[in-house]
């Protein structure tokens, strides 16, 4: 069976046995790219599951691969848009880490809006995550580290914590490419707390950036990611 998680309809809870065993831990990455970190995880934890959430289809795919040399059947793979799946897919406080490493940072003002950190993704992240879960951060990007950082201090629903430890098994693809070519990497790590829980209102998304199955049609990210995806659409 494919590791790739079909979408059915991007604006519903998945309906997905594996994932739904809820006796068994769940760990979440977002842009897990070809899946070096989560694979690696998932073989060495055959107990918890785990779901790569990554909206590249060529990367999917050598994640889907990976999960099938090595036999994992505890890590599956989502072609979706992070927020998409924080807001509607996944079950209310079940998560108990979520990662993301090396988001893309948007360096362009006019590109800020395409950031993954927000108050939106905040509020579906804390919905998603036990009390008590934890959301790993780490990148080599600055500017956006302290930005993210002021997101999780303007929310009072989670407390800052210490990062996990990493070793040279842990890193991901592009950490491994940062860290050889000696770039600084920011690492931080906030826990989900206590508080009032209500359900999430729907997002409203322009039409034109409703996603789609396996694909999110973000047609304001522009040309490059729009070629990026063509063979998607
Ligand atoms: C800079 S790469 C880092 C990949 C991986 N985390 C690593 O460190 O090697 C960012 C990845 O996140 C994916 N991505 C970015 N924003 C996303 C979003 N909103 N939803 C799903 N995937 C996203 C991109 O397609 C890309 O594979």
């Amino acid at each position: 069976m494919s590791a790739v998680i079909p979408v059915v309809d991007p604006t519903k809870p998945l309906e997905c046995p594996a994932l739904y065993d809820l006796s068994r831990p769940l760990e979440v990455e977002v842009g897990c790219g070809r899946g070096r970190f989560l694979t690696g995880r998932a073989a060495r934890m055959p107990d918890c599951e785990f779901l790569g959430v990554e909206r590249m289809k060529e990367r999917v795919n050598v994640f889907a691969s990976k999960c099938r040399r090595l036999g994992l059947a505890n890590a599956h793979v989502l072609r979706l848009e992070a927020l998409y799946t924080f807001h509607y897919l996944l079950p209310a406080h079940h998560a108990r880490r979520v990662y993301v490493f090396f988001p893309d940072p948007w360096p362009k003002r006019k590109h800020h809006s395409h950031r993954l950190f927000g108050p939106l993704f905040l509020n579906a992240l804390w919905k998603r995550l036990e009390i008590g879960g934890r959301l790993e951060f780490a990148t080599d990007h600055e500017e956006y580290y302290h930005v993210v950082e002021e997101c999780f201090a303007a929310d009072a629903r989670f407390r800052r914590v210490e990062p996990m430890e990493r070793g040279p098994e842990e890193w991901t693809e592009f950490e491994t490419m940062f860290r050889g070519q000696g770039l600084p990497i920011h690492a931080a790590a906030w826990e989900a707390l206590e508080s009032d829980d209500a359900p999430l209102a729907p997002l409203t998304i322009a039409p034109e950036d409703e996603p789609r199955e396996g694909v999110v049609r973000r047609e304001s990210r522009g040309k490059e990611w729009r070629e990026e995806h063509a063979d998607g659409d």
